[in-house]
């Protein structure tokens, strides 16, 4: 039976969500996943420090054991220095969301105004604290992320020291963004390198494919596959798991977001094995992020065994991707 081991596999891009959705859901990527970046997006969103300390206890509270690193995020505001000083030791990242873009992101930022926002972005640079953007402006649809290049540019250029980590691209414009600026670094999901338009509404319309940012078109998903399966430097896995009930996505204004959170290594092994890329996983799902971040994850060992998977239909109340599909890769032993 072909096998492959992978070591503290680590997503950098996680949506826990609190209360009894993080109590079921938290273990599933504590099982197969080192560490994973934990996003802020709750209601209220995490802005203060104690805010993120009993937001780690709640995660560590839900996951059944203490091999699991959740790294703690901050939602994007603007501030200060002594309170950036304060709480730096407790966060890896803060994340950026424009204004009311996505998820619970109402309290985002609403003009990118370079010199409002400078005081904390020198701060963040010179503490060197990431910041993970949510990259989409509200113009039409398909065209958000590419819109958006024009900000990451602005940001890139004032802030050459700070570490930009532009989340879960979905074009060729974010893909050649990254060679054009040192600091520009990116999250992939692992639905972003299955899935186009065409699988979220070209045929029946598919509420478990619909997430933000939209799924685009096939020579995207090349450029996106391009930079994975080659594990290019500034590249990391980060699945923007995204639970939601499956009332709010099986519904007249289905809620964005794609649950792959217990199929994402599996799904991962599927892709590089079909490309014949297994080897370059390891640096896609762990090292260049330990890396990129500067972060050693607990020690976990996951190999996968290649035979049949079927996808459970739902856990607790949440639809995963391809529910009841089948996989051709199982994990088979976690150390
Ligand atoms: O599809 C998404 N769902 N995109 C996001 O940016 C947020 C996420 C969520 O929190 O549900
Ligand atoms: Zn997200």
């Amino acid at each position: 039976m072909k096998t492959h081991t992978l070591l503290m596999p680590l997503d950098m891009h996680l949506h826990l969500r609190d209360g009894v959705m993080l109590e079921n859901i938290a273990p599933l990527t504590a099982y197969s996943f080192s560490g994973a970046i934990i996003m802020p997006n709750l209601v209220p969103p995490v802005t203060t420090k104690e805010d993120v300390i009993a937001y780690r206890e709640r995660v560590m509270a839900a996951v059944p054991n203490d091999y699991f690193e959740p790294y703690m995020t901050l939602f994007y505001q603007n501030y200060d220095r002594a309170f950036l000083n304060d709480v730096a030791e407790e966060i890896t990242a803060i994340k950026l969301y424009p204004a009311g873009i996505t998820t619970n992101s109402e309290g985002g930022v609403s003009s990118f105004d370079i010199e409002e926002m400078r005081p904390t972005l020198e701060a963040m640079s010179e503490l060197d604290i990431p910041l993970c953007v949510h990259g989409e402006t509200d113009g039409f649809v398909m065209d958000r992320e590419a819109e958006f290049m024009s900000i990451y540019e602005l940001l890139a250029k004032n802030f050459p020291k700070l570490k930009i980590i532009m989340e879960h691209i979905t074009t060729k414009e974010a893909v050649a963004m990254l060679d054009k600026y040192e600091n520009l670094y990116a999250t992939i999901t692992v639905h972003h390198l299955l899935l186009t338009l065409d699988d979220v509404i070209g045929g029946m319309m598919m509420p478990h494919h619909f997430c933000k940012p939209i799924a685009k078109r096939p020579e995207d998903l090349d450029a996106l596959l391009s930079v994975a399966l080659e594990a290019h430097p500034k590249v990391m896995f980060g699945s923007d798991s995204a639970p939601h009930p499956r009332e709010k996505k099986e519904a007249c204004g289905c809620a964005a977001g794609v649950f792959t959170a217990p199929i994402a290594l599996q799904l991962l092994c599927e892709i590089f094995e079909q490309f014949d890329k297994l080897d370059n996983l390891q640096d896609f799902v762990s090292d260049n992020a330990q890396r990129i971040y500067g972060i050693c994850p607990e020690f976990k060992e996951v190999t996968l065994e290649r035979r049949p998977f079927v996808v459970p239909e739902i856990y607790g109340n949440v639809v995963p991707l391809y529910a009841g599909e089948t996989l051709n890769w199982a994990i088979e032993s976690v150390e």
